[in-house]
């Protein structure tokens, strides 16, 4: 066991104790933060001259050849140590002596584990926006090709309207787009620096926390130093919007497993982004959609744990908050590769489009267009409403869509139809008309498209 704080002790921690307080196992992976950080304080702590420019040089050399040893697997962080920022100042001191010791001059483990976090989040802020643009492009590239390809709306999963698939995928391309506002938010509220803020109080050391704060690439410094300590707000808000884009990906997924099934075949999966059965043959099974459903629930749970985690800890700091490390980095690899693998799986998915446009012909999904001819031939709506309603009670009864029927047998309903009822029922007609902002009509998805392209090249 290798501490940092023996000095007051004179009685050995107990095996279990350690063991349960160590973090090491798991903050291991904040190692370069840890060390970017540290060389920003050093670098800081000579330039105020608290340390000589000596031992400033040497310090920040030897950081960064400890950093180069990590990543090259010539050192491996192990489990003797209580945390990253005990590993990483007992290397320092092991090649420097007490040149290494003086690293801690003006600085807490509560300031530095503040930043190492922050300093993590920001980085996967910026990679969750990275990728939720990729997934935005093949969103946009599949509208681009199918704003003719007729499918049907649902409202409680009963055919409802006509559209396209260009427009349903511009449904997910706005909230993949909200999810992407979201990142950019977060980090304009997140990106000030904590480091500077001691245990709790600052420091009696004329620390320059602005000039860490732009060695490190934040705005300015925090102005509450057991704010700055504490704040854990940047990571519950990230885990919020991750939150979010697992709920996006779990809706897209649902769909995506159901038009994969025998019943809707809108889809077909690639053979790269399925599975089969160990006991059934023909099966070809959307396993990754499910996944990615599947997965929301440890987002999930990784917001609530944190959300628990935090409420009613006094401040300042409290070790409580050593648990905002491992469900937070599960729930970021998770979010990772979800948008990844999902992004995969829609790029090479096949789009059955004659079979769409069948299912949108089946289903009344013209009714209320039906209604509309009545409507702009001088019938009120309520009336022309129950017209179509018995319209479509004689269709069901045939099995029969609204199209089949005989101008004589629409007639016989209304005689208000007359030859052209059959052109402003066709699955086309009724998507083209509608074209007031963000409806499917080709022409007003075109109209979007072109402005989601310029979005996607700022
Ligand atoms: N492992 C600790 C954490 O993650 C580091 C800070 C320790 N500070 C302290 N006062 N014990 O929160």
């Amino acid at each position: 066991m290798a501490q940092l704080w023996g000095g007051r002790f004179t009685g050995e921690t107990d095996q279990l104790v350690y063991e349960f307080n160590a973090s090491v196992s798991f903050d291991k992976r904040l190692y370069r933060q840890d060390i970017e950080g540290s060389i920003a304080h050093v670098k800081m702590l000579g330039k105020q001259g608290i340390l000589t420019e000596e031992e400033t040089q040497e310090t920040v050399s030897c950081l960064g050849n400890i950093r180069a040893d990590v990543e090259e697997g010539r050192l491996a962080i192990t489990g003797e140590y209580e945390d990253i920022h005990s590993f990483v100042e007992a290397e320092l001191t092991k090649r420097l002596g007490d040149t290494g010791k003086k690293l801690h001059t003006g600085r807490s483990r509560n300031d530095q584990v503040a930043l190492d976090m922050r300093l993590y989040t920001r980085e996967e802020v910026e990679k969750t926006d990275g990728l939720l643009k990729e997934l935005l492009e093949v969103i946009l590239h599949i509208m681009e090709e199918n704003t003719e390809t007729v499918m049907p709306g649902f409202t409680h999963l009963q055919k409802a309207q006509p559209v396209t698939l260009a427009h349903h995928m511009g449904a997910y391309f706005e909230m993949f787009k909200r999810d992407r506002l979201r990142m950019h938010d977060i980090y304009e509220r997140m990106n000030y620096c904590p480091l500077g803020s001691g245990a709790l109080a600052g420091t009696t050391y004329p620390l320059d926390r602005d000039y860490t704060a732009r060695l490190l690439g934040f705005y300015g410094p925090t102005l509450n130093s057991m704010d700055g300590v504490s704040d854990r707000d940047y990571l519950i808000e990230y885990l919020g919007a991750c939150a979010t884009i697992m709920m996006h990906l779990s809706r897209f997924s649902e769909e995506i497993i159901l038009w994969n099934s025998n019943e809707y075949q809108f889809v077909e999966l690639d053979d790269a982004y399925s599975t089969g059965s160990s006991i059934m043959p023909q099966k070809k099974n959307p396993d990754i959609a499910e996944l990615v459903r599947g997965k929301c629930g440890r987002v999930y749970g990784a917001l609530l744990s944190l959300l628990t985690t935090m409420k009613g800890l006094p401040l300042a700091y409290n070790k409580d908050m050593q648990e905002d490390k491992e469900l937070s980095f599960d729930a970021m690899d998770t979010v990772k590769d979800c948008i990844r693998l999902f992004t995969g799986m829609l790029s090479t998915v096949t789009f059955h489009r004659g079979r769409m446009r069948e299912s949108a012909g089946l289903g009344f999904t013209n009714a209320t267009d039906a209604a509309d001819y009545l409507v702009n031939h001088g019938v009120p709506f309520r009336d022309a409403h129950a017209v179509v309603g018995r319209i479509v009670l004689f269709c069901v009864e045939k099995g029969i869509a609204i199209d089949d029927m005989s101008l004589e047998e629409l007639q016989e309903i209304s005689p208000v139809f007359q030859e052209d009822i059959f052109e402003a029922i066709s699955m086309e007609a009724c998507v083209n008309r509608r074209l007031t902002a963000g409806a499917p009509g080709k022409e007003a998805v075109e109209r979007v498209i072109a402005l989601e392209k310029e979005y996607l090249k700022k």
